[in-house]
C-alpha cells in the first residue's frame, strides 16, 4: 500500500528529539507562553526574513486574529479566492465581514489578479490571498493593487512554508502572513498550532494582546481578545522540525520532479515557472475522470486525497450565514478545479520509488 500520508512515519526521524523536548517542558512546569514559544517565534521570524512572529493556537486563528487587528466595520468586504480551504473564508465571517470571492487562474489554482481588480468596491478593506498547494500567488500585481487602493494584504500561508515568489518568502508581502502548523503541513506540529508573521511592530503588539485575552498586563484587558496561544510543548517540537524544513521542502521537490518526468499527458500537471519556488504541500493533477481515477488507484493500493471536493460557496454553512444567493454564485473555474483535482502521495517519508510506482500505475489508467 502506498499511503497518502502517515504522520507517525513522517515524524519518525524526530521522535528522539521530541521525547527530550517534551521531557524538558514537562519538568520545567511552564506550559503557556514561555521560553519555547519565544525561541520558536524568533527562529521562524528569521526563517521567513521578517521582524516579528507571534505563535497562536491554529491556522484559522492566525487568519481570524490578523483580520481582527484592523478593527474593520461590520459588513466591510474582504476579497478572497473562491477555491480555498473553508478556514480562509470562516476567518472573514468570524470577524463579521463579507467575503467577496474571486476566481482563480486555472493554470496556477491561485487567485487571478486581473479578476481581483474587478471586485474592488468602496467597501473593500482587505485582500486575503491563499498560496494554495505550496505555490505562491502572482504577488507583483496583487501588491500593486493593494497599495494603489489602500487595502490591507493578508496571506494565508497555511500550505506554503518556505515557498517563494521572485526570491521572496511567502507570508512576507503584506501586513500579515498567517501560518498553520497542523500536523500534515510541511512544518507540522503534533497538534493544533499556528503563527502570524509581520514586519509592523504596532500590529505585532496588537496580535500579542489579541491572542491573550486582549491584555498586555495581566488582568488589564484593553481589547476584546481571544484565547489563542501556541503552547510550549508544540513550540518545542516546531523548533526541532524547523531545522529540517528546507530538507523537507527539498525532498518534496525531488518527488515532484519524478511526477513531472514520468506522468503522461493524460493528466494536467502543476505549472512550473522560474518566478516561483514551490514547496508542494500538495502535488495535484487534474483529470476529467477524477473519481474513477481515484477508485482505480485505490484498487492498486495507492491512496490519494481531494483538496477539495466542494467549492466553498457551495458549502451548506455559507448558505446559512450568507443566504442562498451566496450559494448560487457562479464560479465555474473553481468548480472545475474541485471536480477534477486529485492530490497524489508526496509526504516527507515517501521515496522516489513510491512515486515512480504511482506514475507507472497512473499511466495505465
Ligand atoms: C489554506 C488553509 N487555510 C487555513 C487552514 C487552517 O489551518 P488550521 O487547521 O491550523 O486551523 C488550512 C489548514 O487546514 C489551510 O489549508
Amino acid at each position: 500500500m502506498i499511503e497518502y500520508e502517515n504522520l507517525a512515519k513522517l515524524n519518525q526521524i524526530f521522535f528522539e528529539d521530541y521525547k527530550k523536548s517534551f521531557a524538558q517542558t514537562l519538568e520545567s512546569g511552564w506550559y503557556i507562553l514561555g521560553k519555547n514559544v519565544e525561541k520558536f517565534e524568533q527562529e521562524f521570524a528569521e526563517f521567513c526574513g521578517v521582524k516579528h512572529c507571534l505563535g497562536v493556537a491554529s491556522g484559522l486563528d492566525a487568519l481570524t486574529l490578523s483580520l481582527a487587528a484592523f478593527e474593520f466595520e461590520k459588513g466591510d468586504e474582504v476579497i478572497v479566492p473562491s477555491n480555498t480551504y473553508i478556514a480562509t473564508i470562516l476567518s472573514i465571517l468570524q470577524n463579521g465581514l463579507k467575503p467577496v470571492l474571486v476566481e482563480p487562474d486555472i493554470a496556477t489554482y491561485n487567485i487571478d489578479p486581473k479578476k481581483l481588480a474587478e471586485k474592488i468596491t468602496k467597501k473593500t478593506r482587505a485582500v486575503m490571498i491563499v498560496h494554495l498547494y505550496g505555490k505562491c500567488c502572482e504577488m507583483a500585481p496583487i501588491v500593486d493593487l493593494c497599495k494603489s487602493h489602500n487595502l490591507k494584504l493578508i496571506e494565508d500561508t497555511a500550505q506554503a512554508h518556505g515557498a517563494k515568489y521572485r526570491g521572496k518568502m511567502a507570508g512576507t508581502f503584506g501586513e500579515f502572513g498567517a501560518f498553520s502548523f497542523y500536523p500534515t503541513k510541511n512544518l507540522g506540529a503534533l497538534g493544533d498550532a499556528g503563527a502570524i508573521v509581520t514586519n509592523d511592530e504596532k500590529l505585532a503588539e496588537k496580535i500579542k494582546m489579541l491572542r491573550n485575552y486582549g491584555s498586555k498586563i495581566k488582568y488589564h484587558n484593553e481589547l476584546v481578545g481571544y484565547n489563542s496561544r501556541l503552547d510550549e510543548v508544540q513550540a518545542g517540537f516546531l523548533s526541532i522540525k524547523l531545522k529540517k524544513l528546507n530538507e523537507i521542502n527539498a525532498h518534496k521537490n525531488e518527488l515532484a520532479k519524478v511526477y513531472f518526468k514520468n506522468l503522461s499527458s493524460n493528466f494536467v500537471k502543476p505549472v512550473q515557472h522560474p518566478d516561483y519556488f514551490d514547496v508542494f504541500h500538495i502535488f495535484n493533477i487534474r483529470q476529467q475522470k477524477r473519481d474513477q481515477l481515484k477508485e482505480f488507484l485505490l484498487g492498486q493500493n495507492i491512496k490519494t486525497e481531494i483538496h477539495y471536493p466542494i467549492a466553498p460557496h457551495k458549502q451548506k454553512a455559507m448558505g446559512r450565514e450568507m443566504g442562498e444567493s451566496f450559494k448560487n454564485q457562479q464560479h465555474p473555474i473553481s468548480e472545475e478545479i474541485h471536480a477534477t483535482t486529485l492530490s497524489l502521495p508526496i509526504s516527507f517519508f515517501h521515496q522516489k520509488e513510491d512515486v515512480e510506482k504511482v506514475c507507472e500505475v497512473m499511466n495505465r489508467f
